[in-house]
């Protein structure tokens, strides 16, 4: 019999009736693009203020019920993750650096009043739904299946205070390239707009930041822009990020910079390993700010020879084209540079299995 301990980890296995035609993934999995198909299956782990999590399946992806006063659907009380899950060229699957995402989950926890999830409960859970769907590897060069975990607030209540049940999701979505234009390096639209200020909910991945770039973001899509970028909030005039990506800005002279972590971007997992691996290549890496001005300048003087963005999704992304509401600005030669193309293979190198781990980042799955 097993402790109650155990029985609130331990992952009950839910059969599913209908899992999706064989032919109808190899389709899927040959052409993923990015964010579109889900796999067959889904994590939940109940939370509430007495029992604190329990009942962790594995079972059919679906639709959940919510209650309609349920919280999340009132205040917006959501946090989520992303992660990417890979298979080795030895059949091998393997996570990157899950430990990470699941300590920026527990911080974006505190920030929106959330209940924390052991490290070891998010792993689990994440590598539970990678082995149930590890017929959802894409076949195409480049994939990976996407995992996104994420908790929402379900209690009924309007009251506005921190919910007191809430429910933590994984699902999984086998992804390719994130930009659809495919185009060998991204043009991006600097907006007026303002995405975080300090004191507020930029460091953490709360849902409720993505709705608010939703309408920059569409405005940048209009103008034939790839990405959006933000400026901070009180100056509007040093370089934030991106909206789903940490920008990265290299130099003339070997130096290559990265907007410090003030509170207002996300602390991104690729932006912190890239640091290290730019550093392993005798790079001087900084994290310092940058102006929208001086960028403008550098570019146009050749002192900054490349700039990339870099996510769980976007991977390692050189940046051409920058526009904005006082013109627009090309970098080097407006396509991919060497050292972007570099840093690119040694991060998915390590990823992928292709080079040795010496850092510890890859998580096996066994
Ligand atoms: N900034 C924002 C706003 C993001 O959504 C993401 C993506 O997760 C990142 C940066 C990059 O973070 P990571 O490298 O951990 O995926
Ligand atoms: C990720 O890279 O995981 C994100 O959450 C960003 C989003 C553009 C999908």
């Amino acid at each position: 019999m097993a402790t109650l301990a155990e029985s609130r980890t331990q992952f009950t296995h839910l059969p599913h009736p209908a899992p999706v035609a064989d032919s109808v993934r190899a389709e899927i999995l040959a052409n993923p693009g990015f964010g579109a198909c889900f796999t067959d299956h889904m994590v939940t782990i109940e939370w509430s203020d007495n029992a604190g999590w329990h009942s962790p399946t594995v079972g059919p992806y679906g639709p959940i019920t919510l209650d309609p006063a349920a919280s999340v659907l009132h205040y917006a009380q959501e946090i989520f993750e992303g992660l990417k899950a890979y298979r080795h060229p030895d059949g091998t699957l393997a996570l990157f650096r899950p430990d990470a995402n699941a300590a920026r989950f527990n911080a974006s926890a505190r920030r929106l009043a959330m209940p924390e999830l052991p490290s070891e409960l998010f792993i689990t859970a994440t590598e539970e739904l990678v082995r149930a769907d590890a017929n959802w590897f894409p076949t195409v060069e480049g994939g990976s299946l996407y995992l996104r975990p994420f908790m929402i607030a379900t209690e009924a209540f309007l009251g506005v205070r921190p919910a007191k049940a809430y429910k933590f999701i994984v699902i999984a979505s086998p992804a390719g390239n994130y930009f659809k234009s495919g185009a060998p390096a991204v043009s991006i639209w600097v907006s007026d707009y303002t995405r975080a200020a300090p004191g507020g909910t930029g460091a953490a991945k709360c849902g409720g930041n993505y709705a608010a770039s939703l309408v920059p973001t569409a405005e940048a899509f209009a103008k034939g822009h790839d990405q959006v970028l933000f400026l901070d909030a009180a100056e509007h005039n040093w370089i934030e990020e991106l909206g789903g990506m940490n920008l990265f800005f290299a130099f003339a002279d070997g130096t290559l910079t990265t907007p410090p972590l003030t509170g207002t971007i996300l602390p991104g997992i690729t932006r912190d390993s890239l640091i290290q691996l730019a550093r392993e290549e005798g790079l001087d890496v900084r994290e310092e700010r940058y102006s929208l001005d001086q960028w403008r300048d550098d570019a146009g003087s050749g002192q900054l020879i490349e700039a990339f963005a870099c996510g769980t999704a976007a991977v390692v992304t050189p940046i051409g084209k920058v526009a904005g509401r006082d013109g627009e600005f090309t970098i080097g030669s407006g396509g991919p540079g060497q050292l972007t193309g570099k840093l690119k293979a040694r991060l998915t190198a390590i990823q992928r299995g292709g080079e040795p781990d010496s850092h510890g980042w890859v998580h096996h799955i066994t």
